[in-house]
């Protein structure tokens, strides 16, 4: 029976073939102990010297790291094995010898590592690591279809730039000047004005010259937007969707949690609804923490955010930004105009914004003098301007970076091992 190692569990005590790769290797005289990968997981399986036959036995001790190779055993149910099965091996068919395979199980440096990252994608955390972020995607198109929410897509080849001119990747449009997006929101927006509640799920760009743990040049944005949802019931569906995509990944990637060695107690703390902290407040507890030179008008870096998340166990909202430091189309506060309804949800342990969202300014007239005052142009937001001219209303929405989450709830440090193959300032090999 040709099977795969997730669904190995249903064959207990039968003769399975598995496609398989070698992914490490022990033996003795008598006994090789083989881990093999196949993408669904992980098994080993044992060769017994006196229960096969010898040129089977031959073979396991001489196969190298990530030969390819189909191998035929008995399952049996182990309870000291992660996955709870072990393989009898009892045959084994080599397609492919892989020789001098770079990635061995000694300690290697990062550079060496992300020069192989088509092949360190094999190794165990990253496939861990790849799982969960599969997870989150999965549980996020699951939340947003069970609330009602619409899948649209946005365009990749822009005219506009929501996020400031600063970080735009620019290239030409035959010939006009075009933009890689650096968010898809300005077009959600008006998707939300056709179907109510809408999401999108794509990649996005941003020429930063920022080399830290936290950003990546692409990176994929999950952006919610819905039409008759103010600041308040906006910060509401962020928590939900963040607290679910926290719980599912708990309840399917268990295994993947534990390879890479998460705390899950943090994880399973984190349920709606979460703390909101204002910036107001947030300066003036920071100044209380000792950073006497952050004032009022000044935007957080990460020792900031770090500090403030560390005061809470779950995400943490900061809400009401000065206008000075956000984009154009975010909504004023109700009683001042020096600050706005918008919020970042800052995640625990260090792993910094997650999400940046607002309530969008919905008068056409208010809109208009805050393009003019940003200098740009009437013309290529004229299609954004008419979202208000024909029965404009309160509207909300979000952009949660997938990566920063994927970094977050696995545990990992860096955001480069959160996607496949990641776009850094100095990298754009392999
Ligand atoms: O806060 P940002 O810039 O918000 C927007 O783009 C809004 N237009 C979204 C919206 O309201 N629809 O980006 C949103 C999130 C950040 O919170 C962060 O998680 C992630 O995108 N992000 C990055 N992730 C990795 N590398 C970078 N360079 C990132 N820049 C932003
Ligand atoms: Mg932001």
């Amino acid at each position: 029976m040709k099977t795969t190692i997730a669904k190995v569990g249903q064959f207990v005590g039968q003769e399975v073939t598995i496609g398989a790769w070698l992914a490490s290797k022990r033996s003795s005289g008598k006994i090789a102990f083989l881990q093999l990968r196949d993408g669904t997981g992980f098994i080993q399986g044992v060769v017994v010297k006196a229960e096969v036959e010898e040129t089977v036995f031959q073979q396991s001790k001489n196969l190298t790291q990530e030969s390819s190779l189909y191998i035929t055993g008995i399952v049996r149910a182990d309870d000291r094995a992660p996955s709870g099965y072990e393989l009898t091996v009892t045959n084994i068919k080599v397609l492919h010898e892989a020789t001098d395979y770079p990635i061995t199980p000694k300690e290697h440096g990062t550079e060496f590592l992300m020069d192989n990252r088509h092949l360190w994608l094999r190794s165990k955390r990253q496939h861990a690591v790849m799982k969960i972020r599969n997870e989150i995607i999965r549980s996020t198109y699951e939340f947003f279809n069970n609330n009602d929410f619409v899948k649209i897509d946005p365009p990749i080849l822009t005219g506009s730039a929501p996020e400031g001119t600063s970080e735009l990747f620019a290239t030409k449009y035959f010939d006009e000047d075009a933009y890689l997006s650096q968010s898809g929101q300005l077009y959600m927006e008006a998707a939300a004005m056709a179907m109510g509640r809408v999401f999108s799920f794509g990649p996005t760009f941003r020429a930063e010259k920022s080399k830290t743990r936290r950003h990546l040049i692409e990176f994929w944005m999950i952006e919610p937007e819905m039409a008759f949802v103010e600041f308040d019931e906006n910060l509401e569906i962020q928590e939900q969707y963040v607290s679910s995509v926290v719980q599912s990944v708990l309840a399917n990637c268990g295994l993947e949690l534990k390879t890479l060695g998460r705390d899950i107690s943090k994880l399973k703390a984190i349920q709606a609804p979460f703390p909101r902290i204002t910036y107001d407040k947030a300066i003036e507890f920071l100044q209380e923490k000792g950073f006497d030179d952050i004032i009022w008008g000044d935007d957080f870096g990460a020792p900031h955010e770090t500090a403030i998340a560390e005061h809470f166990e779950k995400p943490v909202f900061i809400t009401h930004y000065p206008t000075a430091l956000k984009p154009f189309y975010m909504q004023p506060a109700d009683n001042r105009d020096d600050v706005v309804l918008c919020a970042d949800l800052i995640a625990p342990e260090g792993y910094g914004e997650i999400i940046g969202g607002s309530q969008r300014i919905h008068d056409y007239d208010l809109l208009k003098k805050n393009l003019e005052e940003h200098q740009l142009s009437l013309d290529a937001y004229a299609w954004y301007l008419d979202l208000r001219k024909y029965g404009s209303v309160p509207h909300s929405g979000f952009g949660l970076g997938l990566e920063r989450t994927v970094a977050w709830i696995s545990g990992v440090e860096h955001v480069r091992e959160t996607i496949p193959f990641p776009r850094l300032l100095n990298r754009l090999y392999p």
